[in-house]
């Protein structure tokens, strides 16, 4: 009697502690196989991603039914990095098309409510397309129009962003000495800029950087002509390549700050220029994967004089400036048109026979101004006044 009572303590002990120990690997198998945001975004396997697309050879047909700010969306120009599904996808905005469209495109700058086929074609997914943040763009769509959105935000439908970061198969050499080399030992920083006046006051913060003694060369519309490059104030040509890559550092501070909102300036000052961009806020580069020492961000320190302390310390030792170089062996950055997202993506989506079901009722709130931060920068610069 006493035994049996005894062995069955121990035996319920015994339960006890397996459970125990069973929630503890459940737990640790979840925590393990749930990735995070980023991790989801950037794990990204072409193989894989090609063998499928192999394997799918549906033909899909995009119809634009709207322009890209006034200029033709064609195929030639968008699909042609797409080499997973090259011959099996294309774009046309020939109204003849619409019957055979596996989804209709509108790019949001150029959407009126009358580009909206009549009778809608409600079986297939209706796509809004945007690049800017909603500090510059809000969404015109009505109610229930909107399959899937294309932006830059990570959690739309499809990933559209100016750049990306992938992690290397294996660590790969770096050079550093033809980083260094590259380098002009007179020029630390550097801006180009065409929009002087932002809401985040990113000028006003630059000014303040040149006044307390950042030695810093503003080219464009909002500083001087540049050198080399006369007249180009955008980012895209290939000369501003040639302009920045002397430099050490590249203000990369956008527009405004909104929800993922990072444009070329900072993936193009790593991958072309060679450069370490300094950005406004950590947050918001961390959330897309960038490496935490790619880059210097300003709200990392107390003040604009501890940063500038800092800038100039880095720029004068070799060894700590290559630092800031070293993620280059782990990780690549992706331009904007990459075969792993965007319009590359959409054609996949779009061969997949089950396109799910789903519409934005309220796409204005979905890429609104709510997900924008625009004072950053009055913790260096004081309220706003006026
Ligand atoms: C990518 O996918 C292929 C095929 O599924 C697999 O063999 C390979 O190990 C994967 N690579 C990575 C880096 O996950
Ligand atoms: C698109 O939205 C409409 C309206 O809500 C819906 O009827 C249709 O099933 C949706 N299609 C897809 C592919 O999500």
């Amino acid at each position: 009697m006493e035994v049996s009572k005894l062995s069955l303590r121990f035996a319920s002990r015994v339960i006890v502690v397996l459970a125990y120990i069973l929630i503890f690997f459940l737990v640790l198998y979840l925590w393990i196989s749930t990735p995070s945001a980023k991790e989801i975004k950037h794990s990204f396997n072409e193989t894989k991603i090609v063998k499928e697309t192999w394997k799918n050879k549906k033909k899909v047909v995009i119809y634009a039914a709207t322009k890209f700010f006034n200029m033709d969306i064609t195929t030639e120009r968008f699909l042609s990095k797409c080499h997973s599904t090259k011959g099996y996808c294309r774009i046309s905005e020939d109204p003849k098309d619409l019957d055979v469209a596996d989804a209709i495109l509108f790019h949001n700058a150029d959407f009126s409510p009358e580009k909206v086929p009549m009778p809608r074609l409600r079986n297939r997914p209706h796509v809004i397309w945007s690049l800017e943040s909603p500090a510059h763009d809000s969404f015109r769509p009505l109610k229930d129009v909107i399959n899937w959105t294309m932006t830059y935000r990570l959690d739309a439908d499809i990933w559209y962003p100016y750049g990306h970061f992938v992690r290397r198969k294996s660590p790969q050499q770096v050079d550093y000495e033809a980083i260094w080399a590259a380098k002009d030992q007179t020029k630390i920083a550097t801006w180009l800029a065409s929009n002087c006046f932002s809401q985040n006051r990113r000028f006003d913060l630059i000014k303040k950087l040149i006044d307390k003694g950042l030695p810093l060369d503003n080219w464009g519309r909002c500083g001087k002509t540049p050198p080399i490059c006369e007249g180009v104030s955008n980012q895209g040509s290939p000369c501003v390549v040639d302009l920045i890559r002397p430099y050490k550092f590249y203000m990369s501070v956008e527009n405004s700050n909104c929800l993922n909102y990072v444009t070329e300036k900072f993936y193009e000052t790593l991958r072309s220029r060679m450069a370490v961009p300094i950005v406004l806020s950590r947050k918001f580069y961390r959330q897309l994967g960038a490496p935490d020492d790619a880059f210097i961000a300003i709200d990392d320190f107390k003040s604009l004089d501890e940063l500038i302390f800092h800038v100039k310390k880095v720029a004068a030792d070799k060894e700590l400036y290559l630092k800031y170089h070293k993620w280059r062996e782990t990780h690549e950055v992706k331009p904007e048109h990459d075969d792993t997202t965007g319009f590359c993506e959409l054609c996949r989506r779009l061969q997949n026979s089950d396109l799910g079901s789903k519409s934005y009722a309220d796409l204005a709130w979905w890429h609104g101004y709510n997900t924008c931060d625009q004072s950053i920068a009055d913790r260096f610069l004081g309220p706003p006044t006026g």
